[in-house]
């Protein structure tokens, strides 16, 4: 019908030059709305025979179809062509282009601190994060140094406007845990320390240690003795052996400095250990009683050991760094010989 015809063609010609979802929409109620083409020419088949009717109902059908399938093709066309658009706006990136195998590492001290904490926790520890800028009580007081002490001289540090001050030990974050857990308690607590100090190769004003306390009934030295061996065997990944020598720090009674035997050269004298077989390493000792009481534990019912283990030493000593000052620095050369790869 001539009707029909002149609306197909006027579709195809409608279609053709739509580009853009809203121009198709347009083109979609003219021919299939309301009053679109195609539902106003059906207006036309009251005025007709029965037989032209059902040809008129059939050709009208077939081009409803053929119109709605056109309009379906169209919006799919739009859709890739938008999207072909938005890839070709988009950098390229060559994924075939070989990589120049550098990837980032760890830090030494990240490295050897997560194996530490590994041990411990191991061996039920519980693993705290103590605080960068402390309290002077925390710093000081509660660890038995009180103002105008004499050990204050040995760890000046940087004094904030507000009284706190940077921590100087990582022995600053006792009081804190010993209230938050109470007795018996086992922790370590790895941190960032601070001193004003004469910088060379092994004095920087910010390094590394990792503090340790175990705190229950009947503690003596011979489990202070004890766990440092087993530690420092599973730290070093052999069995060392340790002797312990006075030593004066105000939070302990009595104190220790712990010797290791070399783990380097099993204790028969090397560079590491300046040929004497044995390595300062860890000062320790019997808690102090006043420091039990300032963390609100009873000394009369509790006893315990705490030691202060140079981290920043450790590692120097396992990757053989022989300047502290290069565990702060940027110098990748350096920290490049711990990297895993
Ligand atoms: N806090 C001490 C320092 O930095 C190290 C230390 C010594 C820690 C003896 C301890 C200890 O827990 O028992 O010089």
């Amino acid at each position: 019908m001539k009707e029909l015809e002149n609306i197909k063609e006027l579709f195809t010609t409608a279609i053709a030059n739509v580009k853009t979802n809203d121009e198709l929409n347009v083109v979609r109620t003219d021919f299939l709305g309301k009053s679109g083409h195609l539902t106003t020419c059906m207006k036309l088949i009251k005025d007709l025979s029965a037989e032209e009717k059902k040809a008129f109902g059939q050709e009208v059908n077939t081009l409803k179809v053929f119109v709605s399938e056109s309009i379906d093709s169209k919006k799919i066309e739009l859709e890739n062509k938008a999207i072909e658009e938005e890839l070709a706006s988009m950098p390229r990136v060559d994924l075939t282009t070989p990589n120049s195998g550098e990837s980032g590492s760890l830090h030494p001290v990240t490295i050897i601190q997560e194996r530490l904490i590994n041990i411990f926790r191991g061996m039920g520890f519980a693993i705290e994060d103590g605080n960068e800028v402390e309290t002077e009580y925390n710093n000081f007081e509660a660890v038995n140094i009180p103002k105008f002490h004499p050990a204050r001289d040995m760890q000046d540090t940087f004094y904030l406007d507000n009284g706190q001050v940077l921590k100087t030990h990582t022995s600053a974050s006792q009081n804190r845990i010993m209230r938050k857990y109470g007795a018996p308690l086992k922790a370590i607590f790895p941190g960032r320390c601070f001193r004003n100090e004469e910088l060379d190769a092994s004095h920087e004003n910010t390094f590394f240690q990792m503090e340790g306390i175990m705190i229950d009934k009947d503690i003596s030295i011979s489990n202070l003795i004890y766990f440092m061996k087993t530690m420092l065997s599973e730290v070093f990944e052999r069995e060392v052996n340790v002797r312990l020598r006075p030593g004066f720090f105000p939070f302990v009674e009595p104190g220790f400095e712990l010797d290791c035997s070399c783990p380097y050269c099993g204790g028969k004298g090397c560079r590491v250990c300046k040929h004497s077989g044995w390595i300062e390493l860890c000062p320790c000792g019997m808690i102090h009683p006043n420091v039990l009481e300032m963390g609100g534990i009873d000394p009369e019912e509790y006893t315990g050991f705490a030691f202060g283990l140079g981290l920043s030493r450790l590692v120097m000593m396992t990757y053989g760094f022989k300047d502290i000052r290069n565990l702060n620095s940027k110098d990748l050369k350096v920290l490049e010989q711990t990297r895993i790869k």
